[in-house]
């Protein structure tokens, strides 16, 4: 029987998403030999409920010099952590000696706001690229995996921590015991650890499946993050959910007995209670709309290049290689996929070998249909890209279901 990477409990397997490339792995069109590829599947744990892959991708395979996703690349997200920075400011680092360190700081769309205003910070990332684009704008970065060694150093240099911040980061962790000894040994006594990740109720909700994929190792709720705090002599304080990126959580973390947990922790526990998400029953119904959203997909799609529709993709995202090698997509049904980044053009997209090309070539001439890979900035990219539906073309979204708009 598999184990739970956490707590060692009996994992069940509930959807297997078949063989699938490293996710932001955007290959040059005439080097594709040797491509990389493991099982995607998903399970729930039966003792700690933690939802996760069932297979591990070493973490250099997917974090490293060439790492191509810029946490910049959104207006929206960009506010977002622009808010979050001026809330910790605020908050929590108001006292004699701030300090802040954020896992997984990318290109420092959030510690740029607490270096502007002066506030000690250190990101810690592993991808090299980023670190130094987040250097360039005067974030003091390491690059380096954080894990219990990695805190151990921080702590030795800098001192211990009044927050610790991750955003879209300890999801991709497996290795979360390390984590939580790094960050029990890096807070301050009254410190706080706050991260945000897609939350589990809300891939059931939309049946949003591609937000599982080889980065996501984890698909948290309340209820596991609760489970694996207290392991660690941790306890979960408080929780906020919104909508960015499909619906996350954030969650905070603190010493057991710091902080008198929010009602908000309780009131989450039982609605997820009420929805069964612990129950594997409710995973096996996901697994069925799954396999009929990827029917859907694939029909449409097949009876859009009969007919002679031009379909191109909308955003190169990570979870979009999910979709792509569960339903087969390659350039026969999807001519290529634009994306704002520059260090995904001129490739093409893992396992599907569809090419990548810059927002320009969207409108050179429009498409008949655009497959909005990055539908969880629908609201941000259909506002600018109204001239698109303008020349009579159509959005196909297959979260919750495939329809167009
Ligand atoms: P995102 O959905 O944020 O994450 P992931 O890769 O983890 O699934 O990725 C968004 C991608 O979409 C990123 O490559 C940038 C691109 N993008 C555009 O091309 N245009 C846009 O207007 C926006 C908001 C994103």
């Amino acid at each position: 029987m598999p184990e739970c990477r956490t707590c060692g409990g009996a994992l069940t397997e509930v959807y297997d998403f078949g063989r699938q490339p490293l996710s932001d792995a955007f290959l040059e069109p005439d080097k594709l030999e040797g491509e990389f590829f493991y099982r995607l599947a998903v399970g729930m744990c039966g003792a700690c409920t933690m939802v996760q892959l069932m297979e591990e991708v070493p973490r250099d395979k997917m974090f490293h010099e060439d790492y191509p996703y810029y946490s910049s690349g959104s207006e929206v997200m960009r506010k977002h952590f622009e808010h979050t920075a001026r809330d910790f400011l605020d908050t929590e680092l108001t006292g004699p000696d701030p300090f802040i360190v954020e896992i997984g700081s990318n290109d420092g769309v959030m510690l740029k706001a607490i270096a502007d205003a002066g506030v000690k910070h250190l990101g810690v990332d592993p991808s090299g690229a980023v670190t130094e684009r987040a250097r360039s704008k005067g974030i003091r970065t390491r690059t380096a995996f954080f894990e219990e060694s990695e805190a151990l150093a921080v702590v030795a240099a800098e001192g211990n921590a009044d927050v610790i911040f991750a955003a879209n980061t300890i999801c991709h962790i497996p290795y979360l015991d390390s984590i939580f000894r790094g960050v029990a040994a890096l807070l301050k006594p009254n410190g706080i650890f706050v991260f945000e990740d897609p939350y589990l109720g809300d891939i059931v909700e939309r049946a949003s499946f591609d937000q599982i994929y080889d980065e996501h190792f984890y698909l948290f709720t309340a209820r596991a993050v609760r489970n694996m705090a207290r392991r660690f002599g941790l306890e979960l304080v408080d929780v906020e959910h919104f909508g960015v990126h499909g619906g996350e959580v954030r969650y905070t973390i603190a010493r057991q007995g710091a902080r008198e947990p929010k009602p908000a922790v309780e009131e989450l526990l039982a609605e997820e209670d009420a929805r069964g998400l612990a129950q594997l029953s409710t995973l096996e119904e996901f697994g069925l709309r799954v396999t009929a959203i990827k029917d859907d997909l694939v029909t449409l799609l097949t009876k859009l290049r009969d007919e002679g529709k031009r379909v191109v993709a909308y955003g190169a995202t990570a979870k979009s290689a999910t979709v792509a090698n569960l339903c087969g997509l390659g350039p026969d049904l999807v001519e290529f996929v634009c994306d704002i980044t520059p260090q995904k053009q001129n490739r093409v997209t893992p396992g599907s070998h569809i090419p990548v090309r810059g927002p320009e070539a969207f409108r050179d001439p429009y498409p008949d249909y655009a497959l909005l890979f990055a539908w969880n900035h629908a609201d941000e990219i259909l506002a600018k890209e109204q001239e698109f539906r303008r020349n009579g073309g159509k959005w196909i979204l297959y979260v919750p279901d495939v329809h167009t708009v």
